[in-house]
């Protein structure tokens, strides 16, 4: 497999952690503009990676979402019935041959790499470090579930009939690599797919559908040719995935709860869920929803390498990431600062927030960039406001008129059972608390409605096992940012609140296998 590194500060001019002693009395505003700068005077390989990264953020091709939306309900049932049809045949193609055409989506997402990547800049507004990786994770989903689905026939005395039609309904902050996860699994089981858009982001996703339309017709031009399965032919490589913008509200209620469709796959917030659970009840739903995670240092951490972990998984693509760490737990005397470690700890962390340097996507100076809508409500509170008990140790700042552009914020004091402590913000916001002991520290990290992410960074094995046999998250890493789970590696899902459905987790064992019915072999007639 290829290994999804996820992005987040990129490596040339890594500025997350600033040498103490060359940065830590600059002015941010001081640090080298353009990180690249340097080493690309003798690194032809860097040169060249500059050289397409600004190709990348000057938006060389980049156009706007093509398709309209699609807001009439006779054009949506006619789009679940075509979706029907094309499910009869999509589920008689052997496995072998889904799974060839998984691995010829792979290969055609590789060839838009590039236009995926400007679609990330220029619609959501990440950076070229946070979008590139995104794409090695839709790749790497494609591959890997191409061989979930051979493993389908691999199970004896048992036989899989897979959902039929599938609605993949992703949310915008991983706008390529949520959406072409949820597609490429439901293919693999054998279900069509339609893909409706997050309102925000509907290019990126229809750049990928093109992608995996060209990949299905790559494969449908093979079987067609008399190899194999040769009612996979165009028609049905055209419909066994359709792009739907179809906006929230009325139109988007009437596709959720369709009676065609037999499976709703979202990404999104609880909230969200929780409206399709209800509008959907008793019918089959996969929700991979919010989050409130936190990272526990504890003295027997390395420090530099807790607090570069903490600061990127907390301000990564401004902290819009459900997997975002929005709570450092420091335990002992990494938060008391009448100690060393103390002093040390909130001295380089202080520095390592202000060293971010905030600007659009499009600029390749950027570490972290704006928000992808304005912020309000909960972010608003969390970005403006103070709760009993909190300060500030790096106060946000907003540096635009419309609200998306903020400096990153750290605050200290929040209390146990506050609003900070138990409720997703979405944003670039770090929240610090103190305890005594690791026990006290799980306490707060389990005390939250939600189980997504969560860490450790401490070097004693004896802690690291006690933390980990109690836990409560999807997720739990260990020395490690919380964000960027990769492929068969680090298989993504949530506990708790933070998911409805699968027991499998995305991109790990079994994840494909719940995309359907398992029969008996024996009980069948
Ligand atoms: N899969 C994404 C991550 O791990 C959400 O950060």
């Amino acid at each position: 497999f290829r290994a999804s590194v996820e992005g987040g500060f990129g490596e040339p001019g890594d500025a997350v952690v600033p040498r103490r002693q060359e940065r830590q009395e600059q002015n941010p505003a001081e640090l080298p503009v353009d990180g690249f700068e340097n080493v690309a005077d003798t690194d032809p390989a860097v040169a060249a990676h500059r050289a397409w990264a600004r190709r990348v953020v000057a938006g060389e091709g980049y156009r706007p979402v093509q398709a309209a939306e699609i807001d009439s309900l006779p054009e949506i049932d006619a789009a679940v019935a075509r979706a029907d049809r094309a499910a009869q045949v999509w589920s008689e193609v052997s496995t072998a041959c889904r799974a060839r055409a998984l691995r010829a989506i792979a290969r055609r997402l590789e060839e838009a790499r590039t236009d995926l990547v400007t679609a990330l800049v220029h619609e959501p507004g990440k950076t070229v470090a946070e979008a590139d990786p995104e794409i090695s994770e839709a790749i790497d989903f494609a591959n890997y579930y191409a061989r979930a689905a051979e493993e389908l026939d691999e199970v004896p005395g048992a036989t899989f009939t897979p959902d039929g039609v599938t609605l993949v309904t992703p949310p915008w902050n991983f706008a390529v690599a949520i959406p072409v996860g949820g597609v490429v699994a439901a293919l693999a089981a054998g279900s069509s797919v339609l893909a409706k858009p997050a309102p925000p982001t509907p290019r990126c996703f229809e750049i990928a559908i093109d992608a995996i339309h060209a990949g299905l017709l790559d494969v449908a031009r093979e079987c067609a040719e008399g190899t194999a399965d040769t009612a996979f032919d165009e028609q049905v490589a055209r419909d066994v995935v359709q792009f739907l913008r179809v906006p929230d509200g009325d139109a988007g209620q009437h596709l959720v709860t369709h009676e065609g469709v037999a499976r709703v796959v979202l990404t999104g917030a609880l909230e969200t869920a929780q409206l399709f659970a209800g509008w959907r009840p008793e019918r089959p739903l996969f929700a991979e929803t919010s989050g409130k995670n936190s990272l526990v240092v504890t003295p027997a951490a390395d420090i530099d390498l807790a607090v570069a972990d903490l600061v990127r998984s907390a301000f990564g693509h401004a902290g819009q990431k459900c997997s975002a760490a929005s709570l450092g737990i420091l335990v002992g005397s990494v938060g008391d600062p009448r100690t060393e470690t103390g002093r040390r700890f909130r001295r380089q962390l202080v520095d390592a927030v202000r060293s971010l340097v905030v600007g659009p996507g499009t600029d390749l100076a950027t570490v972290m960039n704006p928000l992808t809508e304005p912020a309000s409500g909960k972010l608003e509170r969390a970005l403006t406001t103070l709760e009993p008990g909190e300060s500030w140790l790096v106060r946000p700042r907003q540096l635009d008129d419309d609200g998306k552009m903020w400096t990153p914020g750290l605050k200290e004091g929040v209390a146990p059972g506050s609003f900070f402590h138990e409720t997703e913000v979405f944003g670039p916001v770090l929240g610090l608390m103190t305890v005594d002991t690791l026990d006290e520290a799980l306490a707060l990290q389990n005390h939250v409605d939600y189980g997504l992410t969560g860490g450790i960074h401490s070097l004693d094995t004896d802690e690291v096992d006690h933390w980990l046999d109690r836990v409560e998250v999807g997720n739990a890493y260990v020395n490690r940012h919380i964000t960027g789970a990769i492929v068969q590696r680090q298989s993504f899902g949530g506990w708790k609140a933070s998911a409805v459905g699968p027991g499998a987790k995305a991109g790990g064992p079994n994840y494909v296998a719940q995309f359907g019915t398992w029969h008996d072999d024996a009980a069948l007639p």
